[in-house]
């Protein structure tokens, strides 16, 4: 069955113009575009969208840094897709990601780290209401 996932262009790469990269990794992958949208995110949105990582030690750098430059959000859709996806974009620190996947190839570090993909249902019917209806 079809299903849907978010994915998150995030700072780092939108900057160095990876934005069409990306895409065409995705597109090669099968998945179809249903919705996108660039946008520069607001500290409350950002701390809203990674609530789930607020007791973090990590959460202020987070937060600072996905709102330090416009990101895009892209609605993706195939069989499979939440689970297709995290494999496509790799281990959350690109020097533990495997060759060929999206943090591997443009990840600067674990903050960094180019891209955010949902990772269960449930937080991609929360993360998508800040981007899509
Ligand atoms: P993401 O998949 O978007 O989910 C949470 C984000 O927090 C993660 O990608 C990184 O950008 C960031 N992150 C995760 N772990 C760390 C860490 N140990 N130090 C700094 N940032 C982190």
């Amino acid at each position: 069955m079809k299903e849907k996932t978010l994915l998150i262009i995030k700072p780092d790469a939108v900057e160095r113009n990876l934005i069409g990269k990306i895409i065409m990794m995705c597109e090669e992958n099968g998945f179809v575009i249903k919705n996108i949208q660039m946008k520069k995110l607001e500290k409350e949105e950002a701390e809203s969208f990674y609530a789930i990582h607020k007791e973090k030690e990590f959460f202020n750098k987070l937060v600072d840094y996905v709102t330090s430059g416009p990101i895009v959000a892209v609605l993706l859709e195939r069989e499979n897709a939440i689970e297709i996806l995290r494999d496509l974009i790799g281990n959350t620190d690109p020097k533990k990601a495997k060759p060929g996947t999206i943090r591997f190839l443009f990840g600067l570090d674990i903050t960094r780290n180019s891209v955010h993909a949902s990772d269960s249902k449930e937080s991609f019917e929360y993360e998508v209401k800040h981007f899509f209806e």
